[in-house]
């Protein structure tokens, strides 16, 4: 069964008028569906979101299957450098869908396929450490950078690749791959001065919605993910705009009830709560996508917005965040609309066993499995929130499966869109954080800082 969205918990219905919305105001927007849907469509037409079009590419994924099958076997460990949407997707779809002691399995237990490593920070200790665990002649490297510029990488690039020339010689080629733009940057520039594997992210998709391109699919591939299962649940994602009710759409409801909740409601925080620890990284993935998006000072006409647009984002995890940020979303300022994500069946169980020495106090566990005391969790927490009149939606997902997962990843990244155009905000640029880049570079260059 698809994902399934449910709302009720933000309505007035369920927890007030105060903090609830109307029904009203959620019929209003969600007539304005239509629109909506046609305003994105036609900004895809015009060649500018390419995100929908990734489950398209086959030639990309065909290339990145030929490429993951060459090397099978080959190395024991995956290395990618990359930031931001760039780090994000590969990780993403890593935890979701892999083992949760991935690193510390053995070879035969992994199939062959590499421990993965992610260097998305320019800290030193970082990149040192990395490099400490993964022996050079043991190892490839996945740089990503869709601009081929960002300091952080390229940093990282270049202290990888004078060490791989000089421990490997000629073979040092076989151990870096690049993801880049097409055409341009200083990545693509290696690509074609060294005759190096490269793999491109297309001009039309922004780096926060790169998780399905090459940037996410190529190390997904090295790491057993099944691509083409990935491409099926984004393409249903996708689709679920086509739809003629509201209903089956939930990327357009999660996007609607966020935008209201913000805007009437003053929830401008927004918190992100899988209850499934192979989702902890998808909350990460959502912080940056939700928060640069729509983080906007000026709107689509080109308007100044005094106190600009756009929530905050909460990264927790079900049920390990009940003991630490609960208390606050249940008790503090009430600001947050709470996304609870609820996997139905868990890809494992166990009972929770009898106890040794059993005491009263412990005895609700008996006969419960695992994911028995996590859905009680979930449905506690849920529980809780509405009595505290504060708003959650609630994402069922049925399994945790490689479709179900791409699904999600285009699901959120089609709500992102239709977040954008209600805030009446461009969700595809992100022209503040060149202030703090550019502040960095005038230090290393020894200028004055200035702006
Ligand atoms: O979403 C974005 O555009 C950014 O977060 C980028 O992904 C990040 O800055 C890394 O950029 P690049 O891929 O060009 O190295």
């Amino acid at each position: 069964m698809p994902i399934q969205l449910d709302v009720q918990d933000a309505t007035a219905a369920a927890i007030g008028d105060e903090h609830g919305l109307s029904q009203d105001a959620l019929d209003n927007v969600l007539q304005r569906r239509v629109e909506v849907h046609s305003q994105i469509e036609a900004q895809r037409q015009a060649g500018k979101l390419g995100f929908l079009d990734l489950p398209d590419d086959e030639a990309t994924v065909r290339a990145i299957l030929s490429f993951a099958d060459s090397v099978a076997g080959r190395f024991r460990n995956l290395v990618v450098l990359g930031i931001g949407g760039s780090a994000l997707g590969p990780l993403v779809l890593h935890r979701a869908l892999n083992h949760a002691e991935w690193n510390v399995m053995s070879d035969a237990e992994r199939g062959g396929r590499p421990r993965f490593f992610l260097v998305d920070n320019v800290d030193p200790e970082l990149l040192l450490g990395t490099l400490d665990v993964c022996p050079l002649s043991e190892t490839l490297f996945v740089a990503v950078s869709k601009s081929g510029t960002t300091a952080e990488t390229v940093a990282a690039l270049r202290y990888v690749m004078p060490e791989l020339k000089g421990r490997l010689g000629e073979n040092w080629r076989e151990h870096l791959v690049l993801i880049t733009d097409p055409e341009k940057g200083w990545l693509r520039e290696l690509v074609r001065e060294h005759g190096l594997t490269g793999f491109p992210v297309p001009p039309n998709v922004g780096g926060r919605f790169s998780a399905l391109s090459a940037v996410g699919l190529l190390p997904a591939a090295l790491l057993g993910v099944n691509l083409l299962e990935v491409l099926a649940g984004a393409d249903h994602a996708r689709n679920l705009r086509k739809q003629d009710s509201h209903e089956q759409d939930w990327p357009y409801q999660l996007a609607a009830v966020h935008w209201l909740a913000d805007t009437s409601k003053g929830k401008s925080v927004s918190v992100m709560m899988p209850y499934a620890q192979a989702l902890k990284e998808f909350a990460e993935w959502y912080a940056q996508l939700w928060a640069e998006s729509l983080g906007k000072s000026q709107d689509l006409d080109g308007t100044r917005l005094e106190d600009g647009r756009g929530q905050s984002v909460v990264k927790a995890l079900g049920a390990t965040d009940q003991h630490s940020q609960l208390q606050l979303l249940l008790e503090g300022p009430n600001r947050h609309l709470t996304t609870l994500l609820n996997v139905r069946e868990m890809r494992r169980n166990a009972p929770v066993p009898a106890a040794e020495s059993p005491a009263e106090s412990i005895a609700y566990l008996d006969g419960h499995t695992f994911q028995a005391v996590l859905d009680a969790e979930f449905a506690g927490t849920r529980g809780a929130l509405r009595h505290q009149r504060r708003p959650s939606v609630t994402l069922t997902l049925d399994r945790l499966s490689a479709s179900e997962l791409g699904e999600l990843l285009m699901g959120y990244e089609l709500a992102t869109a239709v977040a954008g155009r209600l805030y009446h905000v461009d969700a595809f640029d992100q022209p503040a954080v060149e202030l703090g880049k550019r502040l960095a570079k005038q230090i290393l260059r020894g200028e004055e800082p200035r702006l």
